[in-house]
């Protein structure tokens, strides 16, 4: 069946109300609605995210927004595609109940929008230090989000790892009643990880761009395999980021932390002790793509 498609608020919000009652098939009586923010383009990674949402929930909302406070200045705002037909056709495949595709004027009020939910260092690292006020952006437009819709559930992609730490923190941190769920990064069979930035890539560029993730491969190798030195650990670090600027990455950064990005593991000695859970994080320019990928490793010693 055809999602149903609301531009506005107050119409998704109407038509959510009555799922917000009781159903006495379920046990606990209720029935339970998840969201899926999106910025729309879906590919298979996003279709995946529809599909875990419906496992949660009996109704599932997809929200499509390209949300203009989340890019930089000079960044890809204007050229993001925009694809609602295509994104419609693709959602009624994996059984979408709700498509909220609202305009810019009915998200916000004013802009800039003199408000924020997020701070701190968690923002301020990794893809925050390289695109400075893309986190308060997405913190608005999920907060928003979340508002709107108020589901029980919400389901993000485990490629954005700083993304769904942030918003797992904002839930936390501002009580949120929605349970989060990272879901597993989908892969192209060469390991490329799926992202709707992947059509700026050149043909050629396309080839070369599963380095990244077997680099990250193989580092994850090297951190698994236990006890390592302050200097083997560096030059790992190193040896992985002149595999990927030979073929051709820019690297934006290439980063080791613990699972809650804390501050980044540039000391061995950090996890040279017990089993500790640590996350390989990578942005890298390939041509004109931003490309990000990362990898969780447990180290044992
Ligand atoms: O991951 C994305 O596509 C966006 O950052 C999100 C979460 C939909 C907010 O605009």
């Amino acid at each position: 069946m055809s999602p149903i498609i609301h531009h506005h608020i107050s119409s998704l919000r109407t038509a959510l109300q009555p799922y917000r009652g009781q159903n006495n098939d379920k046990p606990d009586g209720l029935q339970r609605i998840a969201l899926v923010p999106t910025m729309g383009n879906l590919h298979d990674g996003h279709l995946e995210l529809v599909k875990i949402a419906k496992q949660h929930a009996d109704i599932v909302v997809v929200s499509i927004f390209v949300n203009p406070t989340q890019f930089g200045v000079g960044e890809d705002f204007d050229s993001y595609p925009r694809t609602l037909d295509e994104d419609i056709a693709k959602l009624e495949t994996v059984g979408t109940d709700y498509v909220f595709a609202p305009s810019i004027d009915e998200m916000y009020p004013v802009l800039p929008l003199p408000t924020s939910v997020l701070a701190g260092v968690i923002t301020e690292q990794l893809c925050g230090q390289s695109r400075p006020g893309h986190f308060d952006g997405v913190g608005i437009v999920v907060s928003k989000l979340f508002n709107i819709v108020q589901p029980d559930v919400a389901v993000f992609g485990q490629k954005d790892y700083q993304q769904l730490a942030i918003i797992k923190q904002l839930v936390r941190h501002l009580s949120y009643p929605i349970e989060i769920i990272g879901a597993p990064i989908v892969r192209a069979d060469d390991g490329l990880a799926l992202s709707s930035r992947n059509q700026y890539l050149s043909k050629s560029e396309r080839q070369t761009a599963p380095v990244l993730h077997q680099a990250l491969q193989v580092l994850a190798q090297q951190l698994e395999s236990g006890k390592m030195s302050q200097q083997a650990f560096e030059r790992s670090l190193a040896d992985t980021q002149t595999r990927m600027s030979d073929a051709g990455f820019t690297i934006d950064y290439l980063a080791v932390k613990t699972e809650a990005l804390t501050p980044v593991v540039s000391d061995v000695a950090d996890f040279n002790t017990g089993s500790t859970n640590v996350v390989i994080l990578v942005a890298a320019w390939l041509g004109q793509a931003r490309l990000l990928d990362n990898q969780l490793v447990t180290v044992t010693n």
